[in-house]
């Protein structure tokens, strides 16, 4: 089959990650007869670099028309980068979230899982893990502090800054769905994560996730504050099945439940829309500090490339491969650094793509 796939390698360790997806793909297009044409979309870093803003009109139209696409990773140091010296709305995440937000892309799957391999590199006790954890975050990606109104003010002689977290009940209704249909084909149990003690934009996605359990009898919901989510995850991370949670809620958490997979390197995602399209990539950064030295893990990229198959291309057969080959590569003993064990071999990036590719 032929398909056209945005590829935005981005910034930092981006390309070289991108590189290493792109690899694989290659190896599952020469096994199963398919052509993957590569459309190049500049975003982040890499856009400001040649059109001053970290997002063009043109490169969102060109998303448009790809079946996918697919992403390195974004952004730079702030501390050191020019990027960072343009105000807040040309930096480079402002692209990221604007390619969200362009694309309709409200729903971001993570998944989270303990690879048996990487059990040594999980930092949870082996006795409270026995039969290890499979989890799934389902983030919302277009609501939320993200996009709701926000300014810094002098008021009255004291800057002021504020963020406004709003939802209304039909972006809430749509995630929430999702997470449902998604817990449909696993255990049939969703978390749905909030600050209802607190908040009223809590007590509403409280409401209407209610409302959309009632129509999956099934399933089983299950509520839970967001401070007593973010420890139960490094107490009992088996207990979860299905998390939903807002924007900004989702963003922390994911990043915690890829620490507890013994890496954020492994962690993928897909951020899909009311279609097929999705835009896929790992749930890190872009890890300037490593940039370049070929250091960085390539699998989180790696196993995005297989979600783009399985989510937007239909192509089960062809992700599945690409998981198993992981497995296989890991099995073997072969590591990046930071997932590194005693008696285990070292490889760069670059050696990890190829291993993987090799066993497709
Ligand atoms: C992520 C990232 C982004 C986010 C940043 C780069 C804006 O942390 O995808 O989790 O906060 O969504
Ligand atoms: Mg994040």
């Amino acid at each position: 089959m032929e398909f056209k796939i945005g590829l935005i390698r981005g910034d930092g360790i981006g390309p070289e990650i991108a590189e290493e997806a792109r690899k694989v793909l290659d190896a599952v297009c020469r096994k199963y007869g398919h052509t993957f044409n590569y459309s190049e979309l500049l975003l982040g870093g890499a856009s400001i670099d040649v059109h001053g803003i970290p997002l063009t009109d043109e490169t969102i139209e060109e998303a448009r028309t790809c079946d996918a696409v697919l992403m390195g990773s974004i952004g730079g140091d702030a501390a050191t980068s020019p990027w960072y010296k343009l105000e807040p709305s040309k930096r480079p995440e402002a692209g990221l979230l604007k390619i969200r937000k362009e694309l309709g892309l409200f729903a971001n799957l993570r998944p989270a899982y303990l690879y048996n391999e990487l059990k040594g590199a999980c930092p949870i006790k082996d006795s409270l893990i026995p039969d290890g954890f499979d989890m799934i975050i389902v983030r919302e990606l277009t609501g939320g502090l993200y996009f709701g109104d926000r300014k810094t003010y002098d008021d009255n002689g004291v800057m002021t800054a504020v963020d406004t977290l709003k939802y209304n009940e039909n972006e809430i209704r749509r995630i929430a769905r999702r997470a449902f249909e998604i817990a449909m084909k696993r255990r049939k149990k969703v978390t749905s994560v909030d600050k209802a003690n607190v908040l009223d934009s809590s007590r509403l996605w409280r409401k209407i996730t209610a409302e959309v359990a009632a129509d999956f009898p099934e399933v089983t919901l299950e509520n839970m504050l967001v401070d007593n989510c973010a420890m139960q995850l490094v107490r009992n991370p088996a207990q979860f099945d299905v998390i939903l949670t807002e924007n900004m809620f989702g963003d922390i958490l994911s990043d915690e439940a890829s620490m507890v997979t013994g890496s954020i390197g492994m962690l993928s995602s897909a951020s899909l829309n009311e279609t097929k399209f999705g835009l896929y990539e790992p749930s890190h950064g872009s890890a300037p500090d490593i940039a370049g030295m070929s250091l960085a893990n390539p699998i989180a990229t790696i196993l995005s490339a297989a979600m783009m198959l399985r989510y937007s291309l239909d192509l089960d057969r062809e992700a599945d491969d690409i998981e198993e080959a992981v497995k296989k590569v890991l099995a073997e003993g072969y590591r990046t650094q930071d997932i590194m064990a005693e008696g285990m071999k070292l490889t760069n990036t670059v050696e990890m793509g190829n291993l993987i590719a090799a066993e497709i």
